[in-house]
């Protein structure tokens, strides 16, 4: 089959959370089954663009109101990361170095869409499957259903995968005049609560919808901003599929990012010797256990709570521990975890920003890995902290619960019920308890890095949708 990704983003060429590395993986996972997966992604300003080499497949213009726009899509020459990658440059819109956070996203991610379709409308062959991913492409079912323009495509499934439906990318009608021209009457495919919903419009009308786990599908019943009812009448159509992992960037054995490699067989000196090495950069004590947070700093990750989380962890006196952030996001959440710095110096340490090399790292050298969302669609994380022998502490939530069994149920991970500082603080100090009994955690730490989260399931699990 020939699919066809539509995507904000890919890692490695841009990254802001795990739809980067679910865009990144995915299609080179279906290519590996024998299918022909393409990925389609905006051409941002980074390094990507500017350190490898590209062809210009297509020249148009993009018209959104009184407003024309030169669009190039290019494709990547060496087909480096195992699928065909096609970026959109649109000048003046797209070509910029931040994914997302711009005014004229609206106007940004409609005209990456329109561009992408007029191209595909060219082609002499149709794909067999469009897949969407997020709001940001959420149009795209619609447009290719409705659109005079690509009368010719509608006939090609359209899949919608939700990677969080807390963002839904809504705007005003007044910009109901960037889109294509289509049979007015058809309007309401569109609207959702008096806007024009991507996400709603999509869920609408995309042929299937999946989201990135079994629970998710079950949780956005009652928890989808807005969307609930909606997603219970469309429900016959969806399906919850777990993402997986790319095995080949996360593997602890090969991980250049790391200070040292390790297998299970060398998980305990391999383990050492990371925690030693973050230990020394990080001023903290290699002899405690080191719990870690590594993630967006916003509320849907209970980061809001950490600060109070850790001051309460680190106050009691009976427990040695250490701790140390990696995250970015609301400025009142950064400020009270650096400030937590002067007050725990030597046990408690913060870096605010984003590192995708400190993230490989503290994954190899931490002990546990804390993950108290509010809401977690899937969860990439706690699969990495799996996959390098850190034991996760989670919130039964969404793809968490699907991932994380408790070690009091015979599983390998803590769970807790609630995003709350006590019941967070609870698991901490059972976390303690674990770290005391070094034989056990040994053999969690081989257990966990011998299951198996690679893409290879879930990435079947699509073929067998795109073909029901
Ligand atoms: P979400 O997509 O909701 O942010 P996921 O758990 O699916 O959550 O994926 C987060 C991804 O982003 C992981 O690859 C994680 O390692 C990475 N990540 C998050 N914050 C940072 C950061 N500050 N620095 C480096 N990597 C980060
Ligand atoms: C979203 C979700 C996260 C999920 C990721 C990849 O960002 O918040 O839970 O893992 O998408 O699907």
């Amino acid at each position: 089959m020939e699919i066809i990704h539509f995507s904000a983003e890919c890692y490695p060429v841009a990254k802001v959370g795990g739809l980067g590395d679910v865009v990144g993986a995915l299609p080179k996972y279906q290519n590996k089954l024998g299918h022909v997966a393409k990925v389609v992604m905006p051409a941002y300003h980074n390094k990507f663009l500017q350190q490898n080499e590209f062809e210009v497949v297509y020249d148009g213009w993009v018209r959104l109101g009184s407003n024309n726009y030169q669009a190039r899509i290019f494709r990547e020459k060496a087909n480096k990361l195992g699928f065909d990658l096609f970026l959109v440059h649109i000048s003046g819109l797209l070509d910029r170095e931040k994914v997302y956070g711009y005014d004229d996203d609206t106007e940004r991610f409609l005209a990456f869409q329109i561009a992408a379709l007029d191209w595909i409308a060219q082609w002499e062959h149709r794909p067999d499957v469009i897949h969407c991913h997020d709001h940001h492409t959420g149009l795209i079912p619609f447009m290719v259903g409705n659109c005079y323009q690509y009368r010719h495509l509608s006939h090609i499934p359209t899949v919608l995968t939700i990677h969080n439906a807390q963002y839904q990318g809504q705007f005003g009608w007044d910009k109901l005049y960037y889109l294509p021209a289509y049979e007015l009457r058809n309007s309401s495919k569109l609207d959702w609560g008096n806007c024009i919903n991507p996400l709603a419009a999509a869920i609408k009308c995309a042929w299937r919808v999946t989201t990135v786990s079994p629970s998710y599908l079950e949780e956005i019943s009652y928890q989808a901003n807005g969307l609930e009812s909606l997603l219970a009448q469309e429900r016959g159509k969806s399906a919850g599929i777990l993402n997986g992992i790319d095995n080949e960037v996360w593997d602890p054995a090969k991980d250049p990012m790391l200070s040292k490699t390790f297998s299970v067989r060398t998980v305990d000196s391999g383990k050492k010797a990371n925690k030693e090495a973050l230990c020394t950069v990080f001023n903290l004590d290699k002899e405690k256990p080191l719990y870690t947070f590594i993630g967006r700093l916003v509320g849907e990750k209970g980061a809001d709570l950490l600060p109070d989380i850790f001051y309460n962890a680190l106050q009691q006196s009976n427990r040695e521990i250490n701790i140390l952030v990696l995250g970015s996001g609301d400025p009142h959440v950064e400020d009270r975890l650096n400030e937590l710095k002067h007050h725990f110096k030597g046990s408690y340490n913060a870096y605010i920003g984003y590192n995708e090399v400190l993230s490989h790292q503290i994954y190899a050298g931490a002990d546990f890995l804390l993950m108290p969302s509010r809401v977690e669609p899937c969860g990439l994380n706690q699969m990495y902290a799996l996959r390098y022998g850190t034991i996760p502490i989670v919130r039964r939530i969404g793809g968490l619960k699907d991932t994380v069994t408790d070690i009091g149920d015979g599983g390998f991970g803590i769970c807790h019920d609630q995003t709350s500082v006590w019941d967070v603080g609870h698991a901490i100090g059972r976390a303690y308890e674990l770290f005391l009994d070094q034989k056990k955690v040994k053999d969690i730490r081989k257990y966990i890095m011998s299951l198996d989260h690679s893409w290879d399931l879930a990435a079947q699990q699509y073929i067998d949708l795109y073909q029901m």
